[in-house]
């Protein structure tokens, strides 16, 4: 009984901070679900941010990666004559996620840790139009972006407004623009402008692009 009486208000209140995620629930982020996501989701699962994140035996990329990533996946970059800024050879940590389902080539329920007993695997049976018989995105979904990179706008580069002047200078402050939206407070990845969790502004934007109002926080053309 003392247990349970320590336990009980512990559980309340992971509860309560799970809730405060909760806005994902609703989106199409939700594969638990072919209400949310019906255009991809998993027969038999019901652990939205397992998808994602795990508590225990999570992999390399953070924070607390589930999702099966390929670190080894050799992308197009973008490439410009125009580009000033130093484009590195493969996206980083805050594209590396998204891509590990966004490319195609990893299953969506291709997870690290698999709810239950703890092993790697997949979670649920796939269904929906946007995913192949083995849960991977299909090329004709509007959510694929592939492994080649070069017709997206750039990730995996640094920010380095001192070599354009068309650039808004980095403050030093990390809650201030542009800083805020660089990975790692240095990389424009697609965190920069995609928030996974909150689909407020349509397409997981981080803001409204109204009026090009996202862009406007980097760019001064
Ligand atoms: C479709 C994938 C996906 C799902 C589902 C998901 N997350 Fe996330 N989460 C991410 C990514 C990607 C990041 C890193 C974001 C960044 O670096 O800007 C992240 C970051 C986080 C962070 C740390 C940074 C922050 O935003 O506070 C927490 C905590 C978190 N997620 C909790 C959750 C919880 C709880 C759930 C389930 C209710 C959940 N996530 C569902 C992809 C997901
Ligand atoms: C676990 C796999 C997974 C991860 C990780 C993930 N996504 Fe998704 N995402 C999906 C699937 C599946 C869909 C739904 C596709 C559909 O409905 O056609 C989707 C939908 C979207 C959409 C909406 C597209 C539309 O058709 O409305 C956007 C934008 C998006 N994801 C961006 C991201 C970004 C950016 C990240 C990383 C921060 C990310 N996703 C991480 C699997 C994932
Ligand atoms: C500089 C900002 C920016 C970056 C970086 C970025 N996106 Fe986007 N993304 C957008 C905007 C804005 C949209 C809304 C639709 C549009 O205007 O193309 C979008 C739309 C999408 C969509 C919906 C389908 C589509 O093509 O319209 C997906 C999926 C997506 N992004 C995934 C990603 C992934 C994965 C990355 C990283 C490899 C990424 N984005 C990087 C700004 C960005
Ligand atoms: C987080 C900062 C950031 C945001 C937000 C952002 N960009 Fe960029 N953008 C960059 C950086 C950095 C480059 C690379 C510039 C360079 O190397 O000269 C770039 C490059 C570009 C280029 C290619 C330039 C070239 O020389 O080839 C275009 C076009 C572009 N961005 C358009 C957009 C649009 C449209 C939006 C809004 C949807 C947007 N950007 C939002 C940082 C950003």
């Amino acid at each position: 009984m003392k247990t349970y009486k320590l336990i009980f208000p512990l559980f309340v209140l992971l509860l309560i901070v799970m809730t405060a995620h909760a806005g994902v629930e609703q989106t199409k982020h939700n594969f638990t679900s072919a209400t949310y996501s019906p255009n991809a989701f998993f027969w038999g699962t019901q652990q939205v941010c397992a998808f994602c994140h795990t508590a225990h035996n999570a992999g390399s990329q953070s924070p607390l990666w589930n999702h099966e990533t390929n670190d080894l996946q050799p992308y197009t970059m973008y490439t410009s004559p125009t580009i000033d800024m130093t484009q590195s050879a493969t996206p980083h940590n805050g594209s590396l996620v998204c891509l590990s389902c966004h490319d195609g080539t990893i299953a969506v329920n291709s997870l690290n840790n698999v709810p239950g007993p703890e092993a790697a695997g997949s979670y649920g049976s796939p269904g929906g139009a946007a995913l192949d018989a083995t849960g991977k995105l299909t090329s004709s979904s509007g959510a694929f972006v592939g492994t080649d990179l070069s017709d997206d706008h750039p990730v995996g580069i640094t920010y380095d407004a001192t070599k354009d002047p068309d650039f808004k200078s980095k403050t030093g402050n990390p809650q201030a623009y542009p800083d805020k939206l660089l990975d790692e407070g240095l990389y424009v990845e697609c965190t920069s402008c995609h928030n996974p969790h909150d689909n407020t502004y349509s397409n997981f934007l981080v803001e409204s692009n109204a009026g090009s109002a996202l862009c406007a926080r980097c760019h001064s053309k």
